[in-house]
């Protein structure tokens, strides 16, 4: 009996996805280049479903009812495009091939752009949820061609998380608009987690708290607003004692972030696409400044600090800490989805915002109680241009914004680094302005360059002619 789909790339994601899938009973046939590592799965988990190991590719192929699909789960870029050539010419019309791995979206549309050349169907699919997620129930976002989904959605669905009855999982648009979605999804993970690490840092050298003791306050606060995978982890990460010191385990973790990729995509996309992408960009800052140990370490020496001040009541403290990160968790995703707004209209994806808040509820790394609020807001209002103007995050922001301010103004004071609760709060303040300061950007602009202004009082454009006589002359 031929099996109904394949996972080639047996590593622990593609390990799990298959899994997941032969434990809903779909037969899966597994393939791995290193032929020890199918050896090795089929040994470890050959018994929990119906699974066909294969040596060779040709054997993979072969495995599989047609048209076929295949999954490929490798190490997103060059290891990909290996993949779909061996494959390709193994393959017959109309077969499909998803890379359900984090690929950045261009190359998606340029795969699939090439196996339809082929006669290939290619579909580029977000999957998070990270290890648990793939065996358990990830959050998936597809893309590609509607009529390849179809025939795979069957299965997608069925190994998705399921929130309220509804599959963590839905068709999200065309060519590489799943891997976009990822992508933002992961960016947004990037500004989570910063958020997260400020309100830590904060806690410890402002509130003067150890990190158990800020795993008791991130386990409370799991309880309220922020309630959330994250927030629930960062519970437990920093409740963890280390084995070999008996210290708090993130005492002795070196602080350097590492990234793969999507969250510094995420900002050079919103960088083209003229989208203010403050918080997910500042996380990506904040990590390569991480990554600069060195320099900092002879920094910390060397740059003066500001006068430790008396402090403020301690619960307070916690309270506004708190507040802040809610408020600027709110401007992450309101500057996340106003993102994937502006590339859904540029590339004609008819992307449902409401439907990505939905199947973000669950499965994937930023799943949270407030992604439904989110929901509720686009099922309100499809054409939305900023989730601030909803009146539930009007509401929540103004009421939180007394005490986020506070916190910036006490970081600030006491000189902790907080890039995206203040560039947030920034945001925040620059967005609620009728008229700002870019009218003198437009003035010094025409000064030096001649590069013409408009006028609050008249339509076109205009130039000063600051080194003749100053007189205003109007250019279109
Ligand atoms: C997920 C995660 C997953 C991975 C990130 C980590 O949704 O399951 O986002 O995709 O953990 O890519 O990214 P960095 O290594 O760049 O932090």
């Amino acid at each position: 009996e031929k099996s109904r789909i394949g996972v080639t790339g047996l590593a622990v994601m593609g390990a799990n996805l298959a899994r997941n899938m032969a434990r809903r009973g779909f037969p899966v046939a597994v393939h791995n280049r290193t032929t020890s590592k199918t050896q090795e799965f089929m040994k470890d988990f050959g018994d929990e479903g119906p699974f066909t190991g294969s040596e060779s590719l040709q054997e993979f192929v072969d495995a599989l009812e047609t048209p076929r699909t295949i999954v490929v789960m490798v190490k997103a870029g060059p290891p990909v495009d290996a993949v779909i050539d061996e494959l390709a010419p193994l393959l017959d019309k109309g077969d499909i091939i998803i890379d359900a791995g984090n690929s950045h979206f261009p190359d998606t549309d340029r795969r699939a752009a090439y196996c339809q050349e082929r006669g290939l169907r290619f579909m580029g699919v977000g999957v998070s949820g990270g290890e648990e997620g793939a065996l358990l129930g990830p959050s998936i976002m597809p893309g590609g061609d509607p009529e390849a989904y179809a025939e795979v959605e069957e299965i997608l669905t069925a190994i998705a998380a399921v929130v309220d009855d509804t599959p963590c999982c839905t068709h999200v648009g065309p060519g590489g608009a799943g891997h976009y979605v990822k992508m933002v999804h992961n960016g947004i993970e990037y500004a989570d987690i910063q958020l997260i690490a400020e309100a830590y840092d904060l806690l410890t050298h402002v509130a003067g708290l150890s990190a158990p003791e800020i795993g008791k306050i991130f386990e409370q606060w799991n309880t309220g607003d922020l309630e959330s995978f994250l927030i629930e982890i960062t519970g437990k990460v920093l409740a963890k004692t280390d084995e070999k010191t008996g210290a708090p385990l993130v005492d002795v973790i070196v602080d350097q972030a590492e990234q793969k990729g999507t969250g510094r995509w995420t900002a050079i996309d919103a960088l083209d696409l003229g989208v203010p992408l403050t918080g997910i960009t500042e996380a990506v800052f904040a990590r390569t400044l991480s990554s600069l140990r060195d320099e900092r370490r002879a920094a910390s020496t060397t740059l003066a600090g500001p006068t430790p001040g008396s402090g403020s009541n301690r619960d307070d403290l916690v309270e506004d800490i708190r507040q802040a990160l809610y408020a600027s968790k709110v401007v992450a995703y309101a500057q996340g989805f106003a993102q994937m707004r502006a590339a859904s209209q540029q590339n004609d994806w008819n992307l449902d915002l409401g439907a990505m808040a939905t199947i973000w509820r669950g499965g994937c790394i930023i799943r949270a109680q407030f992604l439904n609020r989110i929901r509720d807001a686009y099922a309100e209002h499809p054409d939305l241009d900023n989730l601030l103007m909803v009146p539930y995050f009007t509401q929540a922001v103004a009421d939180a914004q007394d005490a986020w301010r506070r916190v910036v103004a006490t970081a600030t004071a006491q000189g902790v680094a907080i890039p995206a609760f203040s560039s947030s709060l920034s945001y925040y303040d620059g967005y609620r302005r009728e008229r700002g300061p870019a009218n003198l950007i437009q003035g010094l602009r025409d000064f030096f360059g001649a590069h013409t202004y408009r006028r609050t009082d008249s339509d076109g454009t205009f130039h000063t002619r600051w080194a003749q006589d100053g007189s205003e002359v109007s250019t279109g």
